[in-house]
């Protein structure tokens, strides 16, 4: 628990730690945003200050913390919210859903204009892997193992072919099997690598690596199973974006096929079955279950 902390709940302070742990690590290794294109540092930065949850650089902290190792974990653990905000500044734009509010506030594109928010995202998407390149080189075998996961996870086996098939489903009703390609590559894969890489950093075992990818598939599903849920149900001013979009375009979601009942129960069966995987890794993994349970039961 942080020095000078108030709160009574354990958890929020730690959650609170790791987030400002995170958000300070940002005038260390982010381009300034006075720096030459002024302009497009001044967009990366505010895409990245507008807040957030944090859930992913949390998720590689907390992970790394099992196995000691969450000073060495905080480069990569800021790479993967890069590359979080890359996805969140591109999937807004105007050719993809085309929202206004992101992080309650203006999206890029409404905040600078479009050709400042592809680039800015662009920009944040090198950037992450630079970043892991530079800072890990002096052990070189785990740099291009770090390397090779996100990687593999932003590509076309990962988030933008998660994106792809997301934009195609608008037009042609998908199967479930179609929807789960697209929540599980959209938003898993991203949420199990940050959860791998705070492993590999700590040089966890094979069979925690194993458990470790399970449950970043779980909670991955889970999470965008209830952000389809709070898109329904949830107002623009606690989500911080514009809700009832997937229903007026005809996304693939796990509402519509399945009904918010169903899709809560999905939810829910991952996030205990995530839960109950957790606790049989080595150390203290009290604030990683009750991060699954926050999660679960979140309402932005
Ligand atoms: C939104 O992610 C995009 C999805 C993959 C559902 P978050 O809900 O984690 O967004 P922030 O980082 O808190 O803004
Ligand atoms: C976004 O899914 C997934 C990625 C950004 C990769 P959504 O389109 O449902 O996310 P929100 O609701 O706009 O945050
Ligand atoms: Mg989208
Ligand atoms: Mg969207
Ligand atoms: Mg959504």
């Amino acid at each position: 628990m942080p020095a000078g902390s108030t709160s009574l709940d354990p958890f929020d302070n730690i959650f609170a730690a790791y987030c400002a742990e995170i958000e300070s690590s940002f005038n260390r290794y982010l381009p300034d945003p006075k720096e030459r294109p002024q302009r497009l540092h001044e967009a990366m930065r505010y895409s990245m200050e507008a807040g957030g949850k944090r859930l992913r650089p949390t998720l590689t902290l907390a992970v790394a913390d099992l196995y000691a190792a969450r000073k060495q974990a905080l480069p990569a653990a800021l790479a993967v919210e890069c590359i979080h905000t890359f996805s969140l500044i591109h999937d807004d734009l105007p050719c993809m859903d085309n929202d206004d509010l992101r992080r309650g506030k203006p999206t890029a594109h409404r905040q600078f204009d479009e050709p400042t928010a592809l680039l800015a995202g662009d920009a944040l998407l090198a950037f992450a892997f630079s970043l892991i390149a530079r800072e890990y080189q002096s052990t070189p075998l785990l740099a291009i193992r770090l390397l090779q996961e996100l990687s593999t996870a932003c590509g076309s086996n990962g988030l933008v072919g998660g994106q792809m098939e997301d934009i195609l489903a608008e037009k042609i009703p998908p199967t479930t099997e179609q929807l789960d390609y697209i929540h599980r590559h959209k938003t898993a894969a991203l949420i199990e690598k940050a959860m791998t890489l705070g492993a590999l950093i700590g040089q966890a075992r094979e069979e925690d690596l194993q458990i470790i990818r399970e449950v970043g598939q779980g909670i991955g599903l889970a999470f965008q199973i209830i952000d389809d849920i709070l898109d329904e149900t949830a107002d623009a001013q606690t989500l911080g974006k514009t809700p009832g979009k997937d229903a007026a375009v005809g996304k693939a979601t796990f509402v519509a096929l399945f009904g918010l009942d169903e899709a809560r129960t999905q939810a829910n069966n991952l996030s205990n079955t995530a839960a109950a995987k957790l606790k049989s890794l080595p150390g203290d993994t009290a604030f990683l279950v009750s991060l699954v349970r926050k999660m679960q039961n979140r309402i932005s």
